[in-house]
């Protein structure tokens, strides 16, 4: 545990007293009452708080962007599975970046529904499949995996399967698409490098001030792998799926946008699922201190101003209604918040009650390994900060009934 990590608050009765920015009243004083007014009135007004002040905006658009369809195979996973492999290329101001997507379709239908979602270590990772080739992007350094230099090794190779359920996906005729995220912006604090170097006017260094940090980053780049997705004739339809950080970014990425089926959350705390304004755990503060190149840096100005903010991120959860949403935490991920990631996906709720669908109607967060499924879902399981066959199960059993 980081030493930020051991000074936090996990005292209930330390939660300071706060009143939570109501969903359904805009910014300046006027109820919501049906989702026509939502979209018309009040979507676009928390849409451009959390594009200007949280995440930070995009700064124009990419002069170009192809796709490459790199190896294919009928014989993935014991002949189980097709696996595609596809470069995806994004260029502007005559500079590019490309990222890898490495794609598993189950062979039974012609087409399916696949979880789209970053890893943390390389696509090599996720499996033990040897055509998948080792990434040769800047990685984190990580004794456990044999990874120095920053450079991806022989050795990590499918270090990290355990996190993605890839038979149970498939025999249950879903795909999956993963894409290291550090190809598209290595995760440090220097943006001279991934997309948003692309985006840069001559002697520019960094974004400006509610321009994307990494965050909005990686979400543009889930995005841009939508691109390819829709267009591609065996996939029926695309859950953007993340893990912690990553699951910030899917968040992001299921709000800006709308051609993502449904959306999974995975442990993804502070600036992501849970609250801002309970302070419990991971803080807005703490965030933008260790990780200063997430967000945008005009969300610095609520470092342990919490209170201040007028939005909070069940208006986060609530910009993809009425799309299929699932929040979910592990009860020893404390760190994580998981009482400010259910109670986030309970706020959200009446926003999807505005298109008849049904959310989280109970303030009760319910007992581990208990989830609760409709539009909204959500569960807490026993256990730490990962991604475990157990959630992977509930996902599945979710999209499978709400997933189109
Ligand atoms: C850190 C960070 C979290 C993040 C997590 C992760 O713990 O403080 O905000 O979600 O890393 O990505 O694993």
């Amino acid at each position: 545990m980081s030493f930020a990590q051991s000074e936090a608050n996990y005292d209930e009765t330390k939660v300071p007293k706060f009143t939570l920015p109501d969903a359904l009243v805009t910014f300046s004083g006027n109820n919501i009452s049906d989702h026509v007014q939502w979209e018309a009135d009040r979507r676009f007004e928390i849409f451009q708080f959390f594009e200007r002040q949280v995440y930070g905006k995009v700064p124009g658009r990419l002069d170009e962007y192809s796709f490459k369809l790199i190896e294919e195979s009928n014989d993935a996973y014991g002949g189980k599975a097709r696996r595609k492999q596809v470069a995806i290329s994004l260029k502007k101001n005559k500079k590019s970046i490309t990222y890898n997507m490495l794609i598993y379709l189950p062979k039974g239908n012609p087409t399916a529904p696949v979880f789209l979602g970053y890893n943390f270590y390389g696509n090599h990772t996720v499996t033990s499949d040897p055509k998948v080739p080792l990434t040769k992007a800047w990685v984190p350094n990580n004794e456990s995996f044999g990874i120095k230099d920053n450079k991806a090794t022989e050795g990590s190779r499918g270090v990290r399967q355990h996190r993605w359920a890839i038979e149970k996906m498939l025999d249950n005729g879903f795909g999956l698409a993963t894409i290291y995220y550090g190809e598209v912006d290595p995760d440090k604090n220097d943006f001279s490098d991934g997309v948003h170097e692309l985006f840069y006017t001559e002697d520019q260094t960094k974004p400006k001030t509610n321009e994307w940090g990494s965050i909005a980053g990686w979400a543009f780049g889930l995005s841009k792998a939508m691109d390819y997705l829709e267009n591609d004739g065996n996939i029926s339809n695309v859950v953007v799926f993340g893990h912690s950080r990553l699951g910030k970014a899917a968040l992001w990425a299921g709000a800006t946008d709308k051609r993502f089926a449904g959306v999974i959350s995975n442990n993804s705390g502070c600036g992501g699922a849970a609250l801002s304004k309970r302070k419990f755990g991971e803080t807005v503060g703490k965030i933008n201190t260790a990780f200063p190149h997430w967000f945008a840096d005009s969300f610095l100005k609520y470092n342990d101003n919490e209170k201040t903010l007028p939005v909070d991120q069940h208006q986060l959860l609530a910009l993809i209604a009425p799309r299929p949403l699932y929040v979910a935490s592990a009860f020893d991920d404390r760190w994580a918040d998981p009482k400010g990631e259910f109670l986030s996906a309970h706020y959200a709720s009446m926003v999807y009650e505005l298109y008849e669908k049904e959310g989280i109607a109970t303030e009760q967060i319910p007992e581990v390994n208990q989830p609760l499924q409709h539009t909204v879902a959500y569960h807490v399981r026993t256990g730490k900060h990962d991604v475990t066959d157990y959630d992977w199960e509930q996902y599945i059993t979710w999209a499978k009934a709400f997933i189109q």
